[in-house]
């Protein structure tokens, strides 16, 4: 039967996640973690659905492993699972596969090395701070609103040369990109038009005007010695800001809600100095229980997954966050162990496309949770009248408001 996304029902809720699933569904952003605990449970070894023509869900580290590593089967060049005839754009090097990935990602790599990024903690430290005493004299707080939505967009915007006084509109994009243009065409050329608008005219800014930034750089690069086209310039800058806010926002503020809950592990913290290890480690954990980042693949000649054939045009959700609880790799999967000395987590992907931006994201978690622990060691999740924590759906997800009492 041909696929038709205007049938009824297509996006009513699910109630059953192994033959109909969907990362927009309400429950999603809220229970994500327990929907693939109960399927692997189940003996389920990919979960199906045909909302957005067929598409794949794999439960286990060694089939999201798998396909993460098979370029010739699985293409990048739609990753987030939406519908089958959606307008994709490219977005090197992240939409783009084997041999032409390679380069991509190489011009990419120096903005983003330990050496460059360790030059931004300190700044970084001091930016904390700075929305820390924002919040002098409060009880009460939202720490995703408050705190950890505002940390990346500002260090990302200062990278890539974009003012950030246009939070809001990235907030937007990004909300629109993950949550809403999956199942609505329209809504994604819109939005598409939007940033290619955008980027356009920063572009041209920084050709009269050259910066020390990362628009400056891709208006000025070349792969295999040509230059890149302006399409393609405006498609690695759309994936920075896109790849730089909400992932790590949704890394910061699942580890603040965690610790918010958790008063003995926050209390050994508070007292650990900022070289102990044991912050590294807690910060490593957060990353693999609540790993924010699912991505995509499209099949692109028949093959087999987990016992289930797979054929040319299906979709694939890869889920690194499904991987990182799964007992057949991680001892204790379903706990978070603050000192886990061995983490080999998935949650900044595998194989050639792991993310090219962990160090920044990694230095972000640490600094973000150092100075709210450190300035704020009794505060504790204040669910009630004032609201309850809110989780975004969809392909990254992660807490959207967060009640908060601070002392
Ligand atoms: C906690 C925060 C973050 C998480 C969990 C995360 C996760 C991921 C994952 C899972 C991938 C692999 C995608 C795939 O296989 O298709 C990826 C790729 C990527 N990430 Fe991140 N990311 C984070 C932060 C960032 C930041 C701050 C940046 C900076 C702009 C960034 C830039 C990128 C880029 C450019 C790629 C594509 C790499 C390639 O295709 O070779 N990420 N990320």
């Amino acid at each position: 039967m041909a696929y038709d996304s205007t049938a009824p029902n297509r996006h009513g809720p699910v109630r059953d996640w192994a033959a109909d699933w969907d990362g927009l569904d309400d429950d999603w952003g809220r229970r994500a973690p327990e929907i693939w605990q109960d399927l692997r449970a189940s003996g389920c070894p990919m979960a199906f659905t045909e909302r957005y023509g067929r598409a794949w869900m794999p439960l286990h580290h060694e089939t999201v492993s798998q396909i993460a590593h098979d370029t010739e089967h699985f293409s990048s060049f739609r990753v987030s699972v939406s519908l089958p005839d959606s307008p994709v754009r490219k977005a090197p090097p992240i939409t783009s596969d084997p041999p032409e990935h390679h380069a991509h990602r190489r011009l990419l790599l120096p903005p983003f090395n330990a050496a460059r990024i360790a030059a931004l903690v300190q700044p970084t430290r001091e930016y904390c701070r700075s929305l820390i005493a924002g919040l002098d004299g409060r009880d009460l707080a939202d720490a995703a609103k408050d705190y950890a939505q505002h940390i990346p967009v500002h260090v990302i915007a200062e990278m890539i040369g974009v003012p950030e006084s246009d939070a809001e509109v990235f907030r937007d994009w990004v909300h629109r990109n993950f949550q809403e243009a999956p199942r609505d065409n329209a809504a994604k050329l819109q939005l598409q038009k939007e940033m290619v608008a955008y980027f356009e005219a920063l572009l041209a800014e920084r050709a009269a005007d050259p910066r020390d930034d990362l628009a400056t750089l891709v208006g000025g690069a070349e792969v295999d010695g040509a230059p890149l086209s302006l399409d393609e310039q405006v498609g690695y800058l759309i994936l920075l800001i896109l790849a730089g806010i909400d992932t790590t926002w949704s890394g910061i503020g699942s580890g603040l809600w965690h610790f918010a809950q958790h008063p003995e592990q926050r209390r050994r913290l508070a007292a650990a100095s900022f070289d102990d290890p044991l912050w590294i480690m807690a910060m490593e954990e957060v990353l693999r229980f609540y790993a924010p980042v699912t991505m995509a693949r499209q099949v692109v000649a028949d093959t087999e997954v987990a016992g289930c054939p797979v054929h040319k045009g299906d979709q694939v959700l890869l889920t690194f966050p499904a991987a990182n609880r799964d007992p057949a790799e991680f001892d204790r999967a379903g706990e978070f162990v603050l000192d886990r000395a061995v983490n080999r987590h998935a949650a900044f992907g595998l194989g050639i496309h792991r993310c090219l931006g962990s160090n920044l994201a990694r230095m972000e978690l640490l600094v973000a949770f150092q100075e709210w622990i450190s300035a704020f060691p009794d505060y504790h999740l204040d669910e009630g009248d004032r609201g309850v924590t809110t989780w975004a759906n969809g392909q990254v997800r992660g807490p959207r408001a967060i009640p908060v009492r601070l002392r």
